[in-house]
């Protein structure tokens, strides 16, 4: 029996890399997003090229009840997952007190709650294989407060400390729980956080969305909690730990302030 990895945010940027490295390598696909096309269009490709089945759900996962419609989905198709790829993300850029409370919340419940609800259903079908996989994509963002993306940068870290708890319950069980942690990346990501005048994206590497998957996925099936793509993006934490936290945050501002 083939395996299946269900990706969430598979329309673009990271999670569409990390789709097309899981077809690579083999897996079935059930992917969600809400841009119906770009998953229909992605199915095609990959049955085509890998001889994979791809399965296709158009939610949004903001909304209450998205984690169960998928589950009630994978449960009618009889899809077996043992890789549970929680992608799926948006930021926010701006003075929080300035922030609109609808997208605020919208990044909450994505971010945040999708993320836990969707681990949640799944986690008793991924105990029954020999192997299974839970991968939350977090950020180097998960590391330090983050003015200007104040709970863009909370979520992330909710979801680092999620994973490694979780890891840690799991760690003597069939799963591998990582977090992967990108810095800056190209994707979609910049324009839908509106981030156009923040100073981020210029002043540091921007990795493309393939090599920040490849280390994903490479760090999932080796079973690495914690996996932070490139050098300087690995220093930081490590840095950071030694300074002050009210230099370390007055320093994030700096670099997020407008350009
Ligand atoms: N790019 C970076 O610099 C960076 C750095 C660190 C971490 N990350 C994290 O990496 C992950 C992927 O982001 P990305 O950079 O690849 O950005 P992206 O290109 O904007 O992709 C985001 C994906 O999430 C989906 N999505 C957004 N809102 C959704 C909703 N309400 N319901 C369902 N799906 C939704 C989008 O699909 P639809 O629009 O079709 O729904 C898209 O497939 C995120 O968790 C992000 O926080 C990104």
């Amino acid at each position: 029996m083939k395996k299946t990895a269900l990706i969430t945010g598979a329309s673009s940027g990271i999670g569409l890399e990390l789709t097309r490295i899981f077809a690579r390598e083999g897996f079935n696909l059930l992917i969600t997003a809400r841009r119906e096309e770009r998953l229909l269009s992605l199915k095609q490709e990959l049955e085509k090229e890998f001889g994979i089945h791809v399965h296709t759900f158009t939610v949004d996962l903001s909304l209450n009840d998205a984690p169960i419609a998928i589950f009630d989905f994978v449960k009618e198709e009889k899809i077996e997952i043992n890789a549970l790829i929680n992608n799926a993300g948006i930021g926010d850029y701006g003075f929080f007190k300035d922030a609109d409370w609808s997208r605020l919340s919208v990044m909450i419940d994505l971010n945040i709650k999708s993320l836990t609800h969707l681990t949640h259903l799944f986690l008793p079908q991924l105990m029954k294989y020999d192997k299974a996989y839970i991968m939350n994509v977090a950020s180097t963002a998960a590391f330090q407060p983050g003015p200007l993306m104040s709970v863009y940068y909370a979520s992330k870290n909710y979801v680092l400390a999620f994973s490694e708890a979780l890891s840690n319950e799991l760690a003597d069980t069939n799963i591998n729980v990582s977090a992967l942690c990108p810095g800056p990346t190209e994707s979609e990501f910049q324009d839908v956080a509106n981030m156009k005048k923040s100073k981020l994206f210029d002043r540091f590497p921007v990795a493309s969305s393939k090599e920040v998957a490849e280390y994903g996925f490479k760090s999932l099936m080796k079973g690495k909690r914690v996996a932070i793509y490139g050098i300087a993006n690995k220093i930081a934490p490590k840095f950071i730990s030694l300074v002050p936290r009210r230099w370390v945050t007055a320093a994030v501002r700096k670099i997020q302030e407008r350009k």
